[in-house]
């Protein structure tokens, strides 16, 4: 039997909360209080500016939560497999605490630990990576790439990517932002290729851990926070489909029983369902 979708949220949260010390909070509104440039919540780290930026959250350092996100940016991909309107962000947040090493051994433990040990049983021969490239912004993360290859990820499973790819942030113009790792997992069911390659969807993107550490200024220069931040972003829906062995999310427990019903109530699925009687009639006679 497969954890269902609460449970994995669960056992994303209890991670750190329990082993980690963190402080489950609950999702913000969809609907942004106090941010008139954006029309929905678009990102874990979206309700948290302020805490990334220096601000003390009333809960601490160390935050767990499952944020509901509508991801406008991703509208032209949605209806593939992996992309959706409204999703739900796992995410952990270091404000001002720890930082990369704590941050990538954690996620690494978390997607790889048997699941009756508190993980998500992931198998670790089937986890690709990449880091940032570095540009005139910001240094190249060979740090994070260091850090994943003394985990026991080779050479050849990270790619060194640019902002395009490896950069979270900010939200809007101006704010928090950074370079971030993101974690690929092969979905296949067959062995993992021996190399990485970015552009074959069958590696699909599942976390990222960002390093919140700049402020983008309205002049578009960055200049670094006055804390160095993490905040992770892990889609449950992309997990549910992964764990439950399914190619798409729509065909996970999170929308199959919709689909379905929308199948039973609209006239293409009474015409099916027809057409399957009429034919099955025919056969009888
Ligand atoms: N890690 C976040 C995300 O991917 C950014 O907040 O949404």
């Amino acid at each position: 039997m497969h954890p269902t979708a609460n449970q994995i949220r669960r056992q994303f949260i209890d991670f750190f909360v329990k082993k980690y010390g963190h402080k489950e909070i609950p999702s913000a509104s969809l609907i942004p209080e106090n941010d008139p440039t954006v029309l929905f919540t678009t990102a874990g780290m979206h309700p948290l500016v302020p805490y990334l930026i220096g601000e003390s959250h009333p809960a601490g350092k160390r935050l767990a939560n499952a944020q509901k996100c509508v991801r406008t940016d991703d509208i032209d991909e949605v209806g593939d497999t992996t992309h959706l309107t409204f999703f739900e962000m796992l995410g952990n947040w270091s404000l001002g605490d720890y930082f990369k090493e704590e941050a990538i051994k954690s996620s690494f433990e978390l997607l790889t630990l048997p699941w009756e040990r508190g993980g998500f049983g992931l198998d670790k021969t089937k986890i690709a990576i990449s880091c940032f490239k570095g540009d005139s912004d910001a240094p190249c993360d060979k740090e994070s790439a260091e850090i994943w290859k003394s985990l026991g990820i080779p050479d050849e499973r990270i790619a060194f990517l640019p902002k395009k790819n490896n950069w979270w942030g900010p939200a809007g113009q101006t704010g928090p932002c950074g370079p971030d790792t993101e974690m690929f997992y092969w979905t296949p069911p067959n062995d993992a290729p021996k190399n990485f390659d970015s552009d074959d969807g069958k590696w699909v993107e599942i976390w990222n851990d960002v390093f919140m550490q700049y402020n983008k200024k309205p002049d578009g220069t960055f200049e670094p926070l006055k804390q160095k931040n993490v905040d992770t972003g892990l889609g449950l829906e992309r997990l549910v489909a992964i764990l439950h062995g399914k190619p798409s999310h729509y065909e996970t427990e999170l929308f199959a029983p919709a689909m379905e019903k929308i199948k039973e109530l609209s006239r293409v699925g009474r015409e099916i369902e027809s057409g399957y009687i009429r034919s099955s009639r025919i056969i009888a006679d």
